[in-house]
């Protein structure tokens, strides 16, 4: 073991292709490593020599270097979207491309993989400064989609730049910003809690997305109006969900909408009679609904 880690900290400090930008996701997993030995001090059958510090020494070099390489990933993805290039270049992570042509199988339900790594480099969303409320019952507390659901439902919805989203329950607005970014669509987050708004509205200045709009606001007094898709997380539950559902309804009375799901609340979305599933319907994947044209009759 000792010699082997031996030979593992050789080979990372020879091999200058680990700091390439396309090696992010084995750096990821050479980084957990170096972290764990850092954090838990060498192993136990590593001899004197080896529990020197100036192995310790070389592996924070390594680390730092590490981190550096990522660091210098993420920049220069954020210059490309705050040029209003960032769609080519997040997409090509998406498909594999950024990765050495290496599509990993990815983490199954609301896990989170690799491609979460690279968007909160990208992104770069504060920690929100203030108090997070209590939320009212039926409101759901804030947890974010994962990167690639979020990207599969811009594949399913077909979202362009003629679509305006809308994400109810919108969290820190990973959403909206990667929606905006990779398709120019104009992009709404509705978000309760407003330490959350003020991180996402951040983020989207930084990168220079005018087209992301964030408001504090509940749910249910939104203006749903603009809206050609809406997004919903299982943000709330019950009469909440029931009120907000009756008035996109509302909305798909004047227009086609689109509504797509993630979460428990897609099996209560399935049930409306308006709304007819688009495509797979798998579980723990995004799930699309279009609104179908005679919703205007059925309307009581
Ligand atoms: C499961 S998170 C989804 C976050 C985001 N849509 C995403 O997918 O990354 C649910 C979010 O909905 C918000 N929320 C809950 N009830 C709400 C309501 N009535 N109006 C607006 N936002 C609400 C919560 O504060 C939380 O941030």
């Amino acid at each position: 073991m000792s010699s082997a880690l031996h030979a593992f900290i050789r080979e990372l400090e020879q091999d200058a292709c680990w700091l390439e930008p396309n090696r992010l996701r084995e750096r990821g997993e050479v980084l957990d490593r170096l972290e764990t030995y850092l954090g838990c001090g060498l192993p136990q059958d590593a001899d004197a020599s080896m529990t020197e510090a100036g192995l310790q020494q070389r592996m924070v070099a390594l680390r730092d270097a590490f981190e550096a390489a990522d660091h210098r990933l993420y920049q220069s993805i954020r210059h490309d979207i705050q040029q209003g290039g960032g769609a080519r270049t997040l997409l090509a992570w998406v498909t594999g491309l950024g990765s050495d042509n290496v599509v990993e199988p990815r983490a199954s339900g609301d896990s989170y993989d690799y491609l979460d790594v690279l968007i909160a480099g990208v992104l770069q969303i504060d920690e929100p400064d203030a108090q997070i409320a209590e939320l009212a019952d039926e409101m759901v507390f804030y947890q974010p989609t994962p990167a690639r659901h979020i990207f599969d439902m811009i594949r399913r919805s077909a979202l362009d730049k003629h679509d305006v989203l809308v994400d109810l329950g919108a969290g820190l607005g990973h959403v909206p910003l990667l929606a905006a970014i990779c398709t120019g669509a104009r992009c709404i987050g509705v978000e309760w809690e407003l330490a959350y708004v003020d991180c996402a509205r951040r983020c989207a200045q930084a990168l220079h997305l005018t087209q992301v709009t964030f408001i504090r606001q509940d749910a249910r007094a939104a203006d749903l109006s603009t809206g050609t898709v809406f997004y919903l997380y299982t943000p709330f539950t019950g009469t909440i969900l029931r009120e907000v559902l009756d008035a996109l309804r509302g909305e798909a009375a004047k227009r086609e909408i689109r509504i797509c799901t993630l979460g428990p609340c897609t099996s209560i979305v399935a049930l409306e009679p308006w709304l007819e599933a688009v495509g797979a319907q798998e579980i723990n994947q995004p799930t699309l609904f279009r609104s179908i044209e005679a919703c205007a009759e059925i309307l009581p």
